[in-house]
């Protein structure tokens, strides 16, 4: 069966059986492979996306699902070249390590800062608790929201005095 739908802003169609991933679509039929694939079972959120403004684990939505979605991937964060302020801040506080987890730990984090710009220690880690990471202890992961939270208060704040 052939499904439409909205990825990173573009619209795309695919060829897609009744028991295809969208995990599989995204990685193996558009080549969007900044999305992992771990355990395959929802547990380890290295395939996180962004599907209709919500946080999914892509192993569990079969394709047929995303007929009409809106789906953002860690690729869809870029913007005219430049890396999305979460993507600085992993970056800066030295929160990648092997790579493997940081999609997703990236699109959860944004989605948490897009709901609550100035969350608490416990929020951030109740926004990244479908996320397992095996390299860095989460210390830095930790450290990367918080520093992306003040750069998106910091902007905010800018925003409002300009406007006045
Ligand atoms: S690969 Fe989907 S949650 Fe682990
Ligand atoms: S950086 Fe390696 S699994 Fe998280």
């Amino acid at each position: 069966m052939k499904i439409k739908f909205t990825i990173n802003g573009e619209e795309r169609t695919c060829d897609v059986n009744s028991t295809t991933r969208l995990l599989d679509v995204i990685r193996d039929d558009l080549k969007l492979t900044g999305t992992k694939e771990g355990c395959g079972k929802g547990e380890c959120g290295a395939c996180t996306v962004i599907m209709n403004d919500k946080l999914v684990t892509s192993c569990l939505v079969l394709a047929y699902q995303a007929e009409g979605a809106d789906i953002i991937t860690i690729e869809g964060l870029v913007k005219d070249d430049e890396m999305h302020p979460v993507q600085v801040a992993f970056i800066e506080t030295g929160a990648v390590q092997c790579g493997f987890c940081t999609p997703g730990f990236i699109l959860a984090t944004k989605k948490l800062l897009d709901e609550n710009p100035n969350p608490t220690e416990e929020e951030i880690k109740r926004g990244l608790s479908g996320n397992i990471c095996r390299c860095t202890g989460y210390k830095k992961i930790i450290d990367a929201v918080k520093l992306a939270s003040r750069k998106f208060l910091e902007t905010k704040r800018g925003e409002e005095v300009e406007a006045e």
